[in-house]
């Protein structure tokens, strides 16, 4: 079968380097794709937002399957463009991916619902904010509604920074529409997880766990990011008490909670939650693979991930028996350097083929007159499985200084336990 892949980062990698594995595909296309499929797939001139260019590439190239990496076309509606033509795709339609595309909507499911999560409200009136500052005291958890690459969330420490928070994205729009409303936040304490889950519209199915690394520097300090790091499976989750809670406290009413308001959800579901005292609270929902979550959870995927995607569009994922290496993986993004600040581009990589043991999944590279350049603010993603987390670790440490471009930087902690 020939599959068509969306998207351009390291989750899209992996993602493509997965999905090649299968015995039942013999072509994939990628669009727009990034310097480091070439060898498994044809990378093709499209943007992720040009939803008729896509569906008019998947129908000219009679694509049998096409899966969404990116939220943006998910939000913008892209599975509903395809499946009106009659197309398979794997990825939530527009209604659905408004759990990612408005915090509020979210917010609004899980208070219906009795998930428990931070108490909430949200506001379209910069006044009512201003009027309402501190009411859940400090930090302020401040919310751009809409989508904002990541960057829409602020805690502001003191009611100085509050006010700062609040003008900055309803006065100044600094995230343009995303900011037409607000959501305000009680702040909550404990250690964040994220949970991957294949949805089918009727069955919710955790994948395996991980941790993400989501500040710049070690020790999480400096700016958030995309994930600088993430491995697999995650500590907190040795724990079957809190599995079970998570079970029956989150997931069985989220699934529930999907069907009583008649959102046919079929994809992945991404839940960040916190957890304090063995208490998990959801923290907010993407309707997608986490980036670089997905390159530790699909490194340790033994089954084959397009039997899975089909289970979840065709509603027979309670039938799927999805089987994981008891291996533990760890993967280190190798990022420009000034990331997340303002970085250079088109820089040259060197060292790609020293690297042992471990798969190189390119996140913002290109091809420049047959040389690998950077691209984007995170380059590279080195994973590795081992039969421990300090095996993988050791793995991927041992050969990411192989690689070279100038400015080049990593966590040096990811996977670490102290
Ligand atoms: P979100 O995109 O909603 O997950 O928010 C991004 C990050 O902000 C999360 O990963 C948390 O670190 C933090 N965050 C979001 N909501 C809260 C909250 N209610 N309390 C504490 N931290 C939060
Ligand atoms: N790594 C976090 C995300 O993909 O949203």
């Amino acid at each position: 079968m020939k599959v068509l892949v969306i998207g351009s980062g390291g989750r899209e990698h992996v993602l493509t380097w997965k999905i090649a594995q299968s015995p039942k595909v013999d072509k994939i296309y990628c669009a727009p794709g990034n310097g480091g499929m070439a060898d498994i797939a044809e990378c093709v001139d499209l943007s992720v937002e040009d939803i008729q260019g896509c569906l008019k590439f998947a129908k000219e190239h009679e694509v049998d399957l096409t899966v969404v990496g990116p939220e943006v076309p998910l939000v913008m509606g892209m599975t509903d463009a395809f499946e009106k033509e009659g197309l398979r795709v794997f990825g939530p339609n527009a209604k659905c991916a408004e759990f990612e595309g408005s915090k509020a909507f979210t917010k609004a499911f899980l208070q219906r619902h009795n998930i428990p999560t931070a108490a909430y409200k949200e506001y379209t009136d910069l006044d009512a904010v201003l009027a309402d500052i501190g009411i859940y005291g400090y930090p302020m958890v401040i919310k751009a509604d809409g989508l904002a690459a990541g960057k829409g969330v602020l805690i502001a420490e003191n009611e100085q920074e509050a006010r700062d928070g609040v003008n900055m994205i309803m006065a100044d729009r600094e995230f343009g529409a995303a900011g037409d409303k607000v959501v305000v936040e009680e702040f909550l304490t404990g250690r964040e997880a994220s949970i991957l889950c294949f949805v089918d519209g009727e069955t919710i199915v955790p994948m395996e766990s991980a941790q993400d690394y989501k500040r710049a520097y070690d020790g999480d300090e400096g700016l958030n990011t995309g994930g600088m790091g993430t491995y697999s499976p995650n500590v907190l989750f040795d724990d079957a008490v809190l599995k079970q809670r998570i079970q029956e406290d989150i997931l069985t009413p989220i699934i529930e909670g999907f069907k009583a308001d008649g959102m046919d959800f079929k994809g992945v579901l991404f839940i960040g939650l916190m957890i304090e005292d063995g208490v998990p609270k959801v923290l907010e929902f993407n309707v997608r693979f986490g980036d670089p979550e997905a390159q530790s959870v699909l490194m340790r995927m033994d089954s084959d991930l397009v039997d899975i995607m089909e289970a979840c569009i065709d509603g027979r994922l309670a039938d799927c028996d999805i089987a994981w290496k008891d291996e533990a993986a760890v993967t280190v993004v190798l990022a420009s350097g000034g990331y997340p600040g303002p970085y250079d581009k088109g820089l040259e990589i060197t060292g790609l083929d020293k690297v042992e043991g471990c798969e190189v999944f390119h996140a913002g590279t290109a091809l420049k007159d047959g040389k690998l350049v950077t691209a984007g603010g995170r380059v590279l993603c080195v994973s590795a499985l081992g039969k421990d987390r300090e095996e993988a670790r050791q793995r991927v440490y041992s050969q990411i200084d192989k690689i070279a471009f100038e400015g080049a930087r990593y966590r040096s902690d990811i996977a670490k336990m102290n």
